[in-house]
């Protein structure tokens, strides 16, 4: 903690505004389309950024809008200092940072470090080039093993499934080589031993710098550096299966990797004030705190709330251990309850906890049952409880909306390479990437004036913006409220845990005051003294009702 994590809104612009801010993850192609042709586009984003400032985010990330051939979402990247031309130009994105930044939103971009895509220029030529060249050096390619070349190198499994190496073609009677892929076969991985592809990058991290970009969320952080060394060792698992403490996995959280992130702290620190990121490093929780380091990226995403039930014991064991891990490095924790990689969380709170959501998503939501209502109730609750404390909160689009998965949508809809990959038994993470609705009718529900990319559900109708817009209660304006008041209310990077007496309660306070009491369970309870500000749910006689959180002051605050 320090003198600046003592906030008020002035201090958001100093050099520490990403320690406590609320971040708005905008998927571009599914945020808002300003020119009717079905896809979200930065003009899109630009046309709302007045919303964004409505409802009080700090700074927006925006997932990839670079040209893509769209194999993973965007997160195939093929030129990393542009614009794609379906979501617009690079003037358009200047100007999206400009109207962001005048009404004092920052700018986080996503990088795509691990792979780029197979359009990438560098793969064409690494394509066209002799094994063992200077182009194929920038990627990982390998003669297979067998007496012809035809098994793969390793054992290494893509995240999407199937083999994370895919054979070139033979040309003139010689079997090709391999290359490898921990995702996609369209997005083939980079070798980051090779200088060249560590200078390239940097020039990547100063151009959006230069164009005024705040900071950067950074993709698979944890799988940069990996042991290349011949012959290649096995790993038949994906990152979160028995990854050592010691960071000697061949392929995920290698120690490695921090030089990599050294290296572009200096570059962030080059400029004023320095720009940030957070890492998306599914590394074991106990050395998350390496890539948080203020010599290295800084931040580092933890999912662990996203992966609690909602369970009082798990959310304050969750809580506890992030604020003792940020506090070890000087970083301040992240929270997130949703993204675009998962169920929406109105929905995993409706199931019953240990639901596998990939089986019960092939049933189209339909096995089992989610309950709707008990769903949003839990994830009002469970953002309240979260935008209270210490730290830093990413929301994902449509959460302020209170969106649920969808679930059913027709199988030939379906965009994610998941589904392909997995042979059509996993549909994948389409179903939280669902173009927002914005009114509650016409085309697209305020999308576009055109069609979605991703057909919307009917229901659509009564969770617009414009249906929310001004209804005291609604989830939209709990969401602004909470964030108006947050930011009045924030104060330094701690929190004090208050006896409860039930183990369904979780009650803290933060200093100066600001007390957060959350009923986990299904009784109320007596509410503490103080003045209430806000609730997730309407208070009973007084009293705290189940699945719900309130936030009081000591003393009643303009
Ligand atoms: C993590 C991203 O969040 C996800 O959407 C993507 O598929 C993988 N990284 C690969 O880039
Ligand atoms: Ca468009």
């Amino acid at each position: 903690m320090t003198d600046s994590a003592l906030l008020s809104p002035d201090l958001r612009l100093d050099a520490d505004w990403w320690r406590q801010a609320v971040v708005y993850q905008v998927y571009p192609r599914s945020f808002a389309d300003s020119n009717a042709d079905g896809i979200g586009d930065i003009a899109g984003v630009t046309s709302r950024i007045g919303y964004l400032a409505g409802l009080g985010v700090d700074a927006i990330w925006l997932s990839p809008f670079y040209p893509s051939a769209l194999a993973d979402g965007g997160y195939d990247v093929a030129d990393y200092r542009n614009v794609a031309p379906e979501l617009g130009t690079l003037d358009d994105f200047d100007a999206m940072v400009a109207a962001a930044h005048a009404v004092g939103i920052k700018v986080v971009v996503d990088i795509v470090p691990n792979h780029t895509s197979d359009l990438h220029p560098w793969f064409a030529e690494a394509l066209a080039s002799a094994p063992g060249s200077a182009a194929r050096n920038r990627y990982i390619f390998r003669d297979g093993l067998g007496e012809n070349g035809e098994q793969p190198p390793s054992d290494w499994i893509s995240h999407f499934g199937g083999p994370a190496w895919t054979r070139l073609p033979s040309v003139d009677g010689v079997g090709g080589q391999w290359y490898c892929h921990l995702f996609a076969p369209e997005q083939p991985d980079l070798n980051w031993d090779n200088p060249e592809v560590r200078e390239d990058f940097k020039t990547t991290l100063r151009f959006w710098a230069d164009r005024g970009v705040d900071g950067y969320r950074v993709d698979v952080a944890h799988a940069l550096a990996k042991d290349l060394s011949w012959p290649l060792r096995s790993k038949p698992t994906l990152e979160d299966e028995g990854v050592p403490l010691d960071g000697t996995d061949p392929l995920y959280d290698r120690n490695e990797v921090h030089e990599i992130y050294a290296e572009w702290r200096e570059v962030f620190n080059s400029y004023d004030p320095p720009r940030t990121a957070v890492a998306e490093a599914y590394a074991p929780s106990e050395r998350r705190a390496l890539y948080a380091r203020p010599t290295g990226l800084g931040q580092a995403f933890n999912f662990d709330l996203l992966k609690a039930d909602y369970d009082a014991t798990a959310f304050h064991d969750v809580i506890t251990f992030c604020l003792n891990e940020a506090e070890k490095t000087g970083s301040s924790s992240t929270w997130v309850l949703s993204n675009h990689d998962v169920v929406r969380h109105a929905t995993r709170y409706g199931l019953p906890a240990g639901t596998d959501y990939d089986e019960w998503l092939m049933t189209d939501g339909m096995q089992p049952a989610v309950d709707v209502a008990q769903g949003l109730r839990r994830a009002r609750a469970a953002t309240l409880l979260m935008l209270a404390l210490p730290g830093s909160s990413y929301l994902y689009q449509g959460e302020e909306l209170g969106l649920h998965e969808v679930a059913d949508i027709p199988r030939e809809a379906l965009q994610d390479p998941i589904w392909l990959r997995t042979e059509n038994t996993k549909k994948g993470r389409d179903g939280c990437r669902v173009p927002l609705p914005w009114d509650s009718a016409g085309h697209s529900f305020g999308f576009g004036s055109g069609p979605a990319h991703l057909p919307q559900p009917a229901g659509f109708s009564g969770t617009a913006v414009a249906a929310q817009r001004g209804r005291a209660e609604s989830t939209l304006e709990t969401y602004s409220e909470a964030l108006r008041l947050r930011r009045q209310l924030q104060t330094v990077e701690e929190l004090s845990w208050v006896e409860t007496g039930r183990d369904d309660v979780l009650h803290f306070v933060r200093p100066g005051g600001w007390h957060c009491v959350s009923n986990f369970g299904t009784e109320p309870v007596a509410l503490a003294d103080g003045v209430v500000r806000l609730s997730s749910a309407p208070l009973v006689d007084g009293m705290l009702p189940g699945e719900t959180t309130v936030w009081l002051t000591e003393w009643p605050v303009d």
